[in-house]
């Protein structure tokens, strides 16, 4: 059965030179900061250690996604523009009022010990699907939907967002995670280039719990002209295990709190079962 999406993201990496057929992304990647063996702060940084300091928050009104969010299922090439007009381009209205807002940033949490070390093959945004895979992923699909945005609320072109988290039964797709049966069917991480207004989506699972730490999916999003990747991790709001969660709990300001909770829904309209996580990146 053929992934159902298709991102270009994958062909606008460097590391996949010539093979990307739209001139007019930007050569954006994460792999100039988290190269193998290159020592920095955030990759060093242990799951459990005291994040970074949170980038300086912003006082202001939170952007709302706009809902129901009814996407077409589209060809995987074009997933970044369809999350663009998800997310903005029927609600032009919203979106500018939202636009005008001043959102508050996203703050920034570690990177933790799994960063993947390996982004050959299959490294799109449909994590649910792995090439070559008998069984989809295990866990319940979600699709993560947000935006890319500015202090101001504007959309950021040509930034390049990665995620990575565990799978089903808690185990990353990393040589150092702990010995365990990791569900060949999930990729594990995943990459796509935002849309025109900063939109992004992925197909992933419902983040699960592994020992110690609450659900979470990593986040890095790269934006031309910034010398350093935003790294975050997103939660799930009202999961239990928040409240015990280590790296959840650093965040002492409530509004940094909420920016990084997303609000899971049934989501049936994009895909029977599925569930749709919005959270919007904003960059400070
Ligand atoms: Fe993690």
């Amino acid at each position: 059965m053929p992934k159902p999406f298709r991102s270009h993201a994958c062909s606008a990496l460097p590391d996949a030179p010539g093979r990307c057929g739209n001139r007019s992304l930007p050569r954006v990647t994460l792999a100039g900061w988290f190269r193998p063996g290159e020592a920095h702060t955030l990759r060093s940084a242990p799951e459990g250690a005291v994040p970074e300091p949170p980038a300086n928050a912003t006082a202001g009104k939170e952007v709302k996604m706009p809902f129901p969010i009814t996407p077409r299922l589209v060809g995987r090439r074009t997933l970044g523009m369809a999350a663009a007009s998800l997310t903005l381009g029927r609600v032009s209205g919203p979106a500018t009022a939202q636009q005008s807002a001043t959102p508050p940033a996203t703050p920034r949490q570690t990177t933790g010990p799994f960063y993947p070390v390996d982004w050959s093959g299959d490294a799109d945004a449909d994590l649910v699907r792995v090439a070559g895979a008998e069984a989809q992923a295990l866990g319940a699909v979600t699709h993560l939907r947000g935006r890319v945005l500015d202090a101001r609320g504007r959309p950021v072109e040509g930034a390049l967002v990665e995620i990575w988290q565990c799978d089903a039964n808690g185990l990353y797709r990393h040589p150092n995670d702990r010995p365990g049966t990791r569900d060949a069917g999930f990729q594990g991480r995943g990459r796509a280039a935002v849309g025109p207004d900063g939109g992004f989506a992925f197909r992933t699972i419902r983040p699960v719990a592994y020992p110690g730490r609450t659900p979470h999916i990593h986040v890095a999003v790269a934006t031309p002209g910034r010398s350093q990747p935003l790294v975050t991790q997103l939660y799930v709001e009202g999961e239990p295990l928040n409240e015990r969660d280590r790296q959840f709990n650093a965040l002492r300001d409530p509004r940094e709190r909420e920016a990084v909770l997303m609000r899971l829904q049934p989501a049936d309209r994009i895909e029977p079962g599925a569930l749709l996580a919005t959270r919007d990146i904003v960059l400070g």
